[in-house]
């Protein structure tokens, strides 16, 4: 097989500096259970909605029934959430280490040794009364950190704060609020966070780090279908997900199911995008869930509420929704360039008449924001104004390895394609196999080809916990309460780090024989000192050992070949995958490649990604 890089600047092409990013949703616990660090689950007893009996899961009772008794009311010092705990201890002579309530996070709460933690909650007492605000292991008999607190009996609400040092680690610990007490004390929000979060905002900086780690230029949140909702009741309210974390109503993610107390809200994702270095793209619902739909004729409430949102990010610190931003402690505006207009809604009755009043009204307000649509242009022209439109695909690894062409022939005049969800799923997928990254890989390399039209493309899932029971397979980053570990997607992924941006350089396979089963690209760029490098991508999705010889002409700057180097992504099955006890069963392993030169041999490992 023979791969031929020309490097003439004449056939060189820019590729589009946001072309690879991440795409978040909030979905597989990635963010209320994941990369927000909250550690404390339903947090302000909400989660089984605001009608009282309600279900406080997952808190549970330390004690007996004899001794304590639990039920939600609805007299809560905050309006937006009413709900409150209400605990009240039996017992007179309550057993040594008294009784109360715990909360067992999400599967368990990571406590490290020697780390701090900041409690905070609420709460209301009609005795004064001593609490135990302790951090225990699951069964609660290994302490590794408590708190004393007095509650004076005032039956007035009070805000605690306090800082819980560990003296010890334990992956699946619990809080617990205990008392010996009898009397009737009532509780809400509590909080507790690890002190230290991704610069201080509450993410988890394992998992940040390996967002970073794939450079991500644009970050699409907050989903998906979390964004449509099954029914428009549960769709992502953008002004419920803002301002004092104690005051978010908290809301149930029914294209999900499972409730999210909206710590991480609309600021928080924009706040991610800036830390990532990613231009935040914002997916608002278009008055379309799974379910319902808002009628084009009452759209408006839901246009200005877009509006609000967008004043909200880039307003002024003295406008009426910067100002709210600026108060949470972000005075300079967050450069949202990017918004699209709903989710996999083309097609519904009133998307086309809706899509038109936002695309309207926001490119009069805001004409340098660029709107995708959710209608499909890669086949024809799309019967409505817009700068990009989405396209999502998930196939078998077959179906995705072929569609490396599927943008040659699109339209070259037009809106530019968004390819906002990509993914191989189901059988070939399992829970992230080096076949499913292959697909991909390939895939990606077709749109790096095409991305004169195509603007942006990320994988979809992100995020999944491990620890909960149904599992969208696969996704990119899997983790647990304290670990984590890439799929062969991502570190397929992170081989395509340094492609936005660069220069693409048109290749060209000869083969008599496997040349239907390589998908190759090559792309040139130079880091921040400016020296020049030079990237040439190939996969080998057949069985077999493939032979090439690659030769490049007309490259212009000069690459140091002493400093080159072949990272293969391959394993001894193609349907391994990673897990936590063997993270890097599929990785990128690096060597020296001690023939580079301008025509020189490679061996492609069967069913392999080499760069
Ligand atoms: O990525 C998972 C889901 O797939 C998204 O929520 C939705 O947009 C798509 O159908």
């Amino acid at each position: 097989v023979t791969l031929k890089v020309d490097a003439s600047p004449n056939l060189a092409r820019k590729i589009p500096d946001v072309l690879l990013g991440v795409f978040f949703e909030e979905m597989g616990r990635g963010g209320a259970g994941g990369i927000w660090a909250e550690l404390v689950s339903n947090r302000g007893f909400e989660a089984g909605g605001p009608n009282t009996p309600s279900n406080i899961d997952p808190w549970l009772i330390v004690g007996d029934d004899s001794s304590i008794f639990v039920e939600t009311d609805r007299t809560s010092c905050f309006s937006q959430n009413i709900i409150s705990l209400r605990m009240e201890v039996l017992c007179n002579d309550c057993p040594a280490g008294g009784v109360g309530i715990y909360n067992p996070g999400f599967w368990g709460m990571n406590i490290e040794d020697g780390k701090t933690y900041n409690l905070v909650m609420y709460v209301k007492s009609l005795k004064t009364t001593c609490l135990t605000v302790s951090l225990t292991s699951s069964d609660g008999l290994q302490k590794l950190a408590s708190v004393t607190i007095i509650v004076a009996g005032k039956s007035k609400w009070i805000k605690v704060e306090k800082k819980l040092v560990a003296k010890g680690t334990n992956r699946t610990s619990r809080l617990q609020i205990t008392t010996k007490k009898k009397g009737v004390l009532w509780f809400d929000q509590v909080s507790l966070m690890p002190a230290d979060t991704y610069k201080g905002h509450g993410f988890r900086n394992d998992l940040v780090s390996m967002l970073l780690d794939l450079k991500p230029r644009f970050l699409r949140f907050p989903g998906g279908c979390f964004v449509q909702g099954g029914w428009l009741r549960n769709a992502f309210r953008w002004t419920e997900t803002i301002g004092p974390w104690e005051e978010r109503p908290g809301h149930f993610g029914d294209c999900w199911n499972y409730w999210t107390d909206d710590g991480l809200g609309y600021f928080e994702f924009l706040q991610l995008s800036e830390d990532l270095g990613a231009a935040p793209i914002w997916v608002f619902n278009s008055g379309n869930s799974y379910n319902d739909e808002v009628n084009t004729t009452a759209i408006a409430p839901f246009i200005k509420d877009v509006l609000d949102s967008l004043e909200f990010a880039r307003g002024c610190a003295n406008s009426t929704w910067g100002s709210v931003r600026a108060a949470m402690g972000h005075h300079e505006p967050f450069p949202v360039k990017y918004a699209a207009i709903g989710n996999e809604d083309c097609g519904k009755k009133f998307y086309n008449g809706n899509y038109l009043k936002f695309y309207h009204a926001i490119r009069e307000a805001y004409p340098d924001i660029q709107l995708i649509s959710n209608c499909d242009g890669s086949t024809g022209p799309l019967d409505h104004p817009a700068d990009l439109y989405d396209f999502h695909v998930y196939a078998d690894a077959k179906t995705l390895f072929s569609m490396t062409n599927t943008f040659d022939k699109a339209p070259r005049t037009g809106p530019k394609a968004f390819v906002s969800e990509y993914a191989v799923w189901k059988t070939d997928a399992g829970r992230g196999t080096l076949l499913a990254s292959l697909a991909e890989a390939a895939f990606l390399i077709g749109l790096e080809k095409n991305s004169d039209i195509v603007e942006m493309a990320c994988h979809a899932p992100l995020f999944v916990n491990d620890d909960i029971e149904k599992k969208w397979n696969p996704d990119v980053i899997v983790f647990n309460t304290w670990q984590h570990y890439g799929t062969p997607s991502y570190w397929m992924q992170k081989l395509f780090r340094e492609s936005s941006g660069a220069i693409f350089h048109p290749t060209t396979i000869s083969s008599c024989s496997s040349g239907n089963s390589l998908a190759a690209s090559a792309i040139t760029w130079q880091d921040s000192e400016k020296r020049s490098f030079l990237r040439v991508k190939i996969v080998n999705f057949e069985s077999d050992v493939v032979f090439v010889t690659i030769s490049t002409n007309g490259l212009q700057a000069s690459i140091d070949v002493r400093q080159s180097t072949v990272t293969v992504l391959t394993s001894s099955n193609v349907m391994d995958e990673n897990s936590f006890s063997n993270p890097n069963k599929v990785a990128p392993v690096k060597s020296q490649l001690f023939n580079a030169a301008a025509q020189m041999e490679v061996t492609l490992a069967p069913h392999s990604f080499t760069s």
